[in-house]
Formats: structure tokens, sequence, C-alpha cells
């Protein structure tokens, strides 16, 4: 009688409510916590089918043995969705995203995502909990470590790459884990830059900032999405029913599951919209979510919503075959064991941290190096290594590496020994991380005497970034102020350069080091490798390429501070008070969005972008000139960016469109091509929907999002249909 229905109906037709409920029910298994504790042990709730999906788990062996309890001991057989938060690599670290980010490179944002599936996927896990797309623009957000950054080109870029990465060609691969953008959506400009805050944006943001990372990774096939466990504007997202069932589902056609975020349903009680956890499960389900994450409101909550007539049967069931359907496109059905199925080969796991050890290298942003102190001479004696972060292996891996344990990452330190064998190095940690405490900041100091070259490893703590860590001030935590001030006085003293490496999630606000190191690298948490990445900078084996993916403060008050601000009708002039502009400081950053030097020196020129007018069909190929004037062969990133100087909305003083990186030889001059689709030139428009506004449009490019650095061309929009 079932015969010609397919599985999923088939199954569907046979579930309890309980077993149908158990199906949108995701619980932690307990390798690791990454919210408040809630649940117990769900093995005999899997058996029962009153669980189907589980996060926090890893291993093969823990996984197969869920795996076997839901597939041969619960009634319908169905294997579980197991899923952990895999976001810069899984056992072996890359660099927190922020740091990806920055190398600009959206071939590494492919391959890091495929590696941590790989590394994933034989562990037995078959979800990440990424990409997070999250575009951040208030660095005291502890979350701006997870994404991308402040722009939303670069996010939407970033989302193609890492959906590709995680899934790969065929979701049903042994080795293919599915990925969830998460979150959706405007989680970034929570108020005051604090964790969980509400958010209150304008629709254009909305559309213009927040949403296109999200369409870009729907676009690539993302398996599951994750909405914010914020507000926007009084509407918790969990409850979003516009955005989720309105934008995701029918307007974007998005097929896959949306996942709650870890207790979030339950939150919409606290949130104020929700009397009971009858009434959250019921607006959730209602806007759209299929997998409640550890409130366990769908199976307490619905069966209580469906008697008051809040929630429909057919919602449940919709949301059931969408979870099936995506364990069915896993393969999970057909061999719920495949993943995990044997441990990659030593030989993978070396090539991997050779990958780890690349890409954080590539990460590092050389924000200042004066008088070519970098490169270190070869044949250097004695190196001081000062600071809390120089022999703190843990750290290295940055917020969200549960599984990567505390073992087997290379501190500064010993990266530094292994490149200079030969070299007396001595190193004091001088302060605790986060304490004030201040007792050996003169040994330290006393120890740079003689040192040909103090590197002074200082920064946040890795749990100072991420989840629920915001701050209020970024500058260096703990006593770490008092030590930079003593070992920059020592070394002037001494005639000794100081190489500031600075760790952190997020741009930390330090007028100190910026004026007083000979030369300062952002090196956020690298990951692994760290230590090796850095010697490779260091010793000149690699030059720096990474770019600020953030407007890099000079105060906290400047924030937000970014480059897509758009104009003002009173532009900060010097000589006139009543236009925008601090009394106290200079409107621009630090560090312009972009900036990033490298061991060569990069001049731009001749700028042509051709055809010189454009109709909407058209494709714009934009070329320029990029010479490498100086010494060693180096890797430049050039962006491109437009400005449309008047049209009936006004647009942002600069909008990026591209960006490409060329590797250049000393003396060696290139002609680099890069195409825009026009259609690119359109915007949003009164009405918010995209239109074309013929009219002069500034085309430029260079090397940050610094106007006076960029090269410019015009290029005319012409109607969007020829008039006869
Ligand atoms: C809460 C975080 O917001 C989310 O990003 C994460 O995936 C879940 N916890 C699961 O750990």
């Amino acid at each position: 009688m079932l015969a010609g229905m397919s599985r999923i109906e088939r199954l569907l037709s046979r579930m309890t409510l309980a077993e149908k409920l158990g199906q949108l029910t995701m619980t932690a298994a307990h390798h690791a916590t990454t919210g408040p504790v809630i649940a117990g042990d769900s093995t005999e709730a899997i058996r029962s089918g009153a669980i189907g999906n589980l996060l926090n788990l890893v291993g093969a062996d823990s996984v197969h043995e869920l795996q076997r309890v839901a597939v041969e001991e619960s009634r319908l057989g169905i294997p579980l969705l197991i899923g952990f938060d895999v976001l810069h690599g899984h056992r072996i670290q890359f660099p927190i995203p922020l740091g990806e980010t920055a190398v600009f490179d959206p071939g590494v944002w492919e391959r890091t995502a495929r590696e941590a599936a790989r590394e994933a996927t034989a562990d037995g896990l078959a979800l990440t909990f990424a990409p997070m797309l999250d575009v951040s623009r208030d660095p005291r957000w502890g979350r701006s470590a997870e994404g991308p950054g402040e722009d939303p080109f670069v996010a939407a870029r970033l989302a193609q790459a890492k959906v590709r990465g995680f899934q790969g060609a065929r979701l049903a691969a042994a080795d293919a884990i599915a990925a969830c953008a998460k979150h959706y959506c405007a989680y970034g400009p929570v108020t005051a830059g604090r964790d969980y805050a509400s958010v209150d944006i304008s629709e254009r943001t909305l559309h213009e900032v927040h949403l296109p990372p999200f369409e870009a990774a729907v676009r690539a096939g993302v398996a599951t999405i994750m909405p914010a466990f914020t507000d926007l504007a009084g509407v918790p997202m969990t409850a979003h029913r516009p955005l989720l069932r309105g934008h995701l589902r029918e307007r974007l056609g998005f097929e896959g599951v949306l996942i709650s975020d870890y207790n979030a349903i339950a939150e919409l009680m606290r949130h104020g919209i929700a009397a009971d956890l009858a009434e959250a499960a019921a607006l959730a389900l209602e806007a759209g979510i299929d997998i409640d994450m550890m409130s366990d409101a769908f199976r307490r909550g619905l069966p209580e919503a469906l008697r008051r007539r809040r929630a429909r049967m057919a919602d449940i069931d919709a949301a059931v075959r969408r979870v099936l359907r995506l364990k069915e496109r896993l393969g999970l059905f057909a061999d719920p064991y495949r993943r995990g199925a044997r441990p990659e080969p030593a030989a993978v796991l070396r090539r991997r941290r050779r990958m780890a050890r690349e890409v954080a290298a590539r990460a590092m942003v050389l924000l200042q190096n004066e008088a070519d102190v970098l490169p270190l001479p070869p044949g250097i004696s004695r190196i001081a290594v000062i600071g809390p972060l120089a022999d703190a292996p843990a750290e290295m891996r940055g917020p969200w590496s549960a599984a990567a344990g505390n073992e087997g990452h290379v501190s500064v330190l010993q990266g530094l020994r292994e490149a200079f064998p030969r070299a007396r190095i001595e190193h004091a940690a001088g302060v605790p991380l986060r304490e004030v405490e201040e007792a050996g900041i003169e040994a330290a100091a006393a120890l740079c005497d003689g040192a040909e070259v103090i590197i002074l490893c200082v920064g946040e703590a890795a749990g100072m970034s991420g989840e629920a860590a915001s701050r209020t001030q970024l500058g260096l935590p703990g006593s770490q102020p008092r030590l930079a001030r003593a070992v920059f006085e020592r070394a002037r003293a001494r005639g000794i350069p100081v190489i500031t490496v600075l760790f952190s999630g997020r741009p930390l606000i330090v007028p100190e080091l910026v004026e007083h190191s000979a030369a300062l690298i952002a090196a956020w948490f690298p990951g692994s490798e760290a230590g090796s990445a850095i010697a490779d900078l260091l010793t000149g084996r690699r030059s720096p390429e990474g770019r600020t993916p953030l407007s890099w403060p000079r105060q906290a008050g400047q924030i937000p501070v970014f480059f897509g601000q758009r104009p003002s009708g009173r532009p900060a002039h010097p000589d006139d008070g009543f236009t925008s502009k601090y009394l106290d400081s200079p409107n621009e950053p630090q560090f312009p969005f972009g900036h990033g030097l490298t061991y060569g020196r990069f001049e731009h020129s001749d700028l042509v972008v051709n055809p010189a007018r454009v109709r909407p069909t058209s494709r714009l190929r934009i070329r320029l000139t990029v010479r490498n004037t100086g010494r060693r062969t180096a890797t430049d990133t050039v962006f491109l960016f437009a400005r449309d100087p008047l049209a009936s909305v006004a647009r942002p003083l600069l909008e990026l469109k591209g960006f490409t990186k060329v590797r250049l030889r000393p003396g060696e001059r290139r002609r680099i091509d890069m195409t825009l689709a026009a259609a690119e030139l359109r915007f949003h428009g009164a009405s918010l929907e995209p239109v074309w506004e013929p009219g002069e449009v500034e085309i430029l490019a260079g090397p940050c999002a610094d106007r006076r650095r960029l090269q410019s061309t015009k290029v005319q929009l012409l109607p969007s249909a020829s008039r006869k």
C-alpha cells in the first residue's frame, strides 16, 4: 500500500506526534559546553525517538554508538543529525574567521572549510554551525572575531566560499558536512556592542548590509540557517515570520532546515512576546523554525499549542519533511556510519598542519614596519621574547576551538626557537594575561638588555572574544599596558627595536603600541600553527599579505567607524567648526579597512575602465598597473570600489565591488584585470527594490579604503533600454 511513497512520506505516515517532535529537537551531548547546561543523558530519549538530533558530540566512536542506538534500537530507525561548532578548523585550528577573512582570498576560505569538513566528518559529524556571516562594525562585540568584518560584499564572498568548502560537491559524500549560515540576521549591530542586546536598524541597512551574505549563502546552496538570538526592532529573529518564512523561504526559495540558536525558542518568553513555552514554540514554528536547539519547547510546548489551535499539524509535518530530507541528502539513511568510518592518515594531518601554518601567516596584518625593521636579519644572535602571550600555546587557538584540546599548538617562543636555532632567546611573560599583577615587570624589562630585538607578545585572552565576550574598553587587559611601557622605555634607552605581535579577536585600541613599536603585527588568533607562522613572517620566509577586514579605530568613541558611511551634509572641514567631526580626535580610523603592509612596495597606476558607457547588462573590464618597487617578492591586494555621487538615495562614500591579489617580484610590474557586472552598480532605491539610475559613477581601485590612496575614473550609466 505504501509502495509508491517516498521514504520520507512513508516514515511520516507512521510517526507519532512525539516521534515527529523528536525529529524537530536537538539536544547537547555534553562533549563541549557552548551555552547554559540544560539537558541530561540523551541515550534513552534517542532510543524512544524523542530526540532526533544532537549537538556537541565528537569522536567517531561516540557518534557511531549513539547513531547505532537511533538506527537499531528506535522504532523507526531514523539516523541522528549531529552538529558541532566547527568555526575555524576542528582538531587542527586555522586562524579565527576574522583573521582568515584578512587573507582576502576566496580560494583559501574554501580550502580551509574543505579541510575542516574532512576533519570534522572523520570525527563522525554531519553538520557544522558555520559559517558565521554577521557583518560587524562594532569591535566591542566579541563575536566580531567569528565573522567577516565590516563589509557585506566581503561577507557574501566568504559565504559562498565557505558553503562550497564545507558541503563539497555532494552532500552525501563521507567528507561533506552540512553548513549553517548564521546568525540570520543583523546580529552584528547589537545595541552598544553588547552581546544578545536588542537590534534596531533601518530597513535599508538590513537590505544593503545584513541580508546580502545570507542571500549569497542561499544561492550557494547552504543546507541550514540559524536565526540570531536577537530581536530586530522588537521582533525576535527566532519568531520573525517575514524574514524567515517570507524572505528566506518564499522570496529566496530556501528549502533547507532552519535551526534555532541555543535555547532561543524558550527565550522568546524573556523577549516578552510569548507567555509560556507553548506559545513560544508556536511562534517559532509558525515563523519557520524546523529544529529547536536546546529549548525543548517543541517537545514540551507544541502538543499544548496544537490543543489550543495555536499550531498547525501541517507546519509540523513540513518541518519534519525538511529535517528528514536533509538527513537523506547527507546520506545518513543509506549509511549512518559513513562519516568517521576510518581515521585520517598521518600524511593528511601533516598536510593540513602545513596549510594551517600558511594560512595563519597570510592572515596576519603587518600594521606598521618602520625603517623596514622586518624581516629580521638571518644572523641575529639575541632575541628577547616578552609578554603573556609569548608562551601560551592554548591561547593561540582563539574562541570556538572546543575539539582542538590544549595540546599540540605552537607558541611564539617555540616557533622562534625553531626558526633561530643558534640565537640566544630569552623569555619572560612579565605579567599574567588578564589579572592586575605587576611584580614581574621589572625583571621582564631587564631581560631585554643586550637583545638585538624584542618581540613583545601582548593582547587579549582567547576567551575575551567570541560569544558573550563584549568589552567596553578595547585596550590591553590587566597589567599589559604597564609591561609594554616598561619594555618600550628600556628599549628606547638601549636603542633596541620592539616588534609587537598583537593577539586579539578584534581591532584593539592600542595607540601606545602604534607609537612605540618599530613593527606591529595584528596576528588575530592564528590557530594551531601560530608560532611557526609568526616565525615565517619575522624571518622573511614569507611576506605578510593580510589586510584588516575592519576599520581599526583610534578611539572607542569613534565606534562604529567603517568605510561605507554615507556623506554628511556638512563633511568634516578643518577650518569650519560646524562640520561633522570630533573635538578631540580625527574622524579617520587608526588604520583604514584594507590596510596591511608587505615586504614589497607596491605602486598603482593607469586605472582604465571599459566600456566607459554602460547599460545594466554590460560587463566592466577594469585594468590597473601594479608595480613592486620594493626589494622583496610580495603579494599585493587590490580593492575595487564604486562611488555613486548623485542618486535618488544618498549612497555610501565608498562601496566595495571586488578585490584581487597579485604576487610580484622586485621590479616586476603587471597589468591586472578585474571584471564587474554593471548590474552591480544598481542599488536599493527608495522602495528598497534594486534600481538602475543613469548618471556618472566613480570607479576606484587601490590598496585600502582611504580614498586619498585610490586611483579613480568614471563610467557613465546609460538608461536601461536604448532609446532609438
Ligand atoms: C550559541 C551560538 O550563538 C551559536 O553560534 C552556536 O552555534 C550555538 N550556541 C551552539 O554552540
